[in-house]
C-alpha cells in the first residue's frame, strides 16, 4: 500500500510557540498571498500535516482536495462556503469536496491532508463534491452528552471523526479525565496526535495545548494525563497493545 506520508525520519514534537524539539521541515514559507505555511509532516503539494497562517484579508481561491482534509482552527476565525469558524472547531473536507477560504481578522489553521489540492481556473465548474463536516470540539466534548463519546479506556472516551477501511486510516478526539492513561502499545503504522486542550505526557516528554507529536511506525509508549486534556489524533493502522506484566 502507498504510504499517506514519507517515511518519517524521526519523532517530532512542535510547539506553536516554541521551535521543533528535535527535527524540522524548515520555516514558514509563502502559501499564497496573504497566506503562510509551515510544514510539520510531508510535502506542501501533497500529503502532509502543517500550520496555514492567514493574515488579516488573506484568501484562498477554490480549491478540490484530492484527499480527504481535517482541520483545526487553532486562533482567530475563518470563514468558507458554509460559514464562519473559530477557535477549537474541526473541519472535515472530504475528497472531491471544494471550497474558497477566507479570514477577515487572521486566523492560524492546523491542517491534516490525506493528498493534495487543485486551484481551480477561473469561472471552472468543481463538479460534484461531498458535504463538510463541523464538530466545536472545545464545546463538544464528552459532558456535552453527545452520544458520538464511547469509552477507550476507564476515564478515558473516543469521538470517532473518521472510520476508514481496512487499510484506511482512521481520526478521532480523545478525552482524558484527571489521572487516567492508556497502556503502552506500539503503532505498527504512524500516529499523529495534537494536543487541543490540556496536557498529556508519555516517556519521551510532556505535550500542552498546541502539541504536535508524530509518532513513526515502530515506536511504542504510554500516555498518561495527570490533569486531563482533549486530544486529536490520526492514526493508520491499529496500534498493539502490550501484554500486561505477567500475562
Ligand atoms: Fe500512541
Amino acid at each position: 500500500m502507498k504510504p499517506y506520508f514519507p517515511p518519517p525520519r524521526a519523532r517530532v514534537r512542535y510547539h506553536l510557540t516554541a521551535e521543533p524539539a528535535l527535527d524540522s521541515d524548515g520555516p514558514w514559507s509563502p502559501y499564497h498571498p496573504g497566506i503562510s505555511m509551515r510544514v510539520l509532516c510531508g510535502e506542501a503539494s501533497g500529503p502532509c500535516v502543517a500550520l496555514l497562517r492567514y493574515a488579516a484579508g488573506g484568501a484562498m481561491p477554490r480549491h478540490i482536495h484530492l484527499g480527504d482534509e481535517h482541520v483545526f482552527v487553532l486562533e482567530g476565525k475563518s470563514a468558507d462556503d458554509n460559514g464562519e469558524c473559530g477557535p477549537g472547531d474541526y473541519l472535515f473536507n472530504p475528497a472531491g469536496s471544494s471550497r474558497r477560504v477566507r479570514s477577515r481578522e487572521g486566523c492560524l489553521l492546523l491542517i491534516h491532508r490525506l493528498g493534495p489540492v487543485r486551484f481551480l481556473a477561473d469561472g471552472e465548474i468543481p463538479g460534484k463534491g461531498s458535504d463538510q463536516f463541523r464538530v466545536r470540539t472545545l464545546l463538544e466534548g464528552p459532558e456535552s452528552g453527545n452520544p458520538a463519546w464511547t469509552e477507550l479506556r476507564p476515564g478515558v472516551r473516543i469521538r470517532t471523526l473518521y472510520r476508514g477501511g481496512p487499510g484506511e486510516y482512521h481520526a478521532a478526539l480523545l478525552h482524558y479525565l484527571p489521572g487516567t492513561r492508556i497502556d503502552r502499545h506500539e503503532h505498527v503504522d504512524m500516529e499523529h496526535i495534537f494536543i487541543l486542550a490540556g496536557t498529556q505526557r508519555d516517556e519521551h516528554g510532556s505535550y500542552g495545548t498546541g502539541t504536535y507529536i508524530h509518532n513513526p511506525a515502530g515506536t511504542s509508549h504510554e500516555v498518561r494525563s495527570d490533569h486531563g486534556c482533549l486530544a486529536y489524533a490520526h492514526w493508520h493502522a491499529p496500534v498493539r497493545f502490550s501484554a500486561p506484566a505477567g500475562g
